[in-house]
């Protein structure tokens, strides 16, 4: 079995390290440098409390040791943050439940590249799918999934975010 985290530091070219609680303050900073993201949630804006859930959350059938809340860190600067789920929903599959860059590295292709490298991983890890969830009118996800060659696959109306596009890429 390789290690992923190691993997994965070698192919983005990032340090990339597990974030633990005592990481909340510079999640947040990134997170607060994406208002755009938030616009599409009812709550509109990060919170600490939100982020510290969501390092911990899973979803239905997942056990502890399937998640990876992941920083990319550029020295001490947090760049990215992904949170993904392994052998979810499938054994064959990685889910990514949120991927995000720092706004001051937006639109340079570091998104793509950071994808590409944890792809790859994924993909040297056994793993031939993956897949995530994005809310439809989200135009700047929409735009970068369908860019990095993410199929969409179902589209399912939630009371929580109204339209969401359900999409995948086989690996
Ligand atoms: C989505 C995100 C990860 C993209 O990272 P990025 O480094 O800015 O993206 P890239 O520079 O690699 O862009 C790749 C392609 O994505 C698409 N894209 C990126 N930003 C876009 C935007 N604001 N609107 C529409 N399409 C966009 C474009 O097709 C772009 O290719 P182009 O620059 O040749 O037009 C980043 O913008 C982000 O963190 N956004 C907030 C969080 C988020 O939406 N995460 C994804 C859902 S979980």
């Amino acid at each position: 079995m390789i290690n992923i985290l190691r993997e994965l530091s070698e192919k983005s070219l990032y340090n990339v390290i597990r974030l633990a609680k005592s990481d909340v303050d510079s999640v947040y900073g990134l997170m607060e440098s994406n208002p755009q993201y938030f616009s599409f949630f009812s709550e509109q804006e990060p919170a600490r409390s939100g982020i510290l859930e969501d390092m911990e959350r899973l979803p239905p059938a997942a056990k502890p040791g399937q998640k990876n809340y992941v920083g990319f860190f550029d020295g001490r600067k947090l760049v990215a943050v992904m949170d993904f789920i392994e052998r979810y929903p499938e054994k064959n599959s990685v889910y990514i439940g949120l991927f995000m860059l720092d706004g001051a590295y937006k639109r340079r292709g570091t998104g793509t590249a950071v994808l590409n490298a944890c792809l790859e991983v994924f993909g040297i890890a056994g793993y031939t799918k993956a897949s995530l969830a994005y809310v439809s009118r989200n135009e700047e996800c929409a735009g970068f999934w369908k860019k990095n060659g993410f199929i969409p696959t179902e589209n399912i109306e939630t009371e929580e975010y109204g339209a969401v596009t359900k999409c995948e890429k086989r690996l």
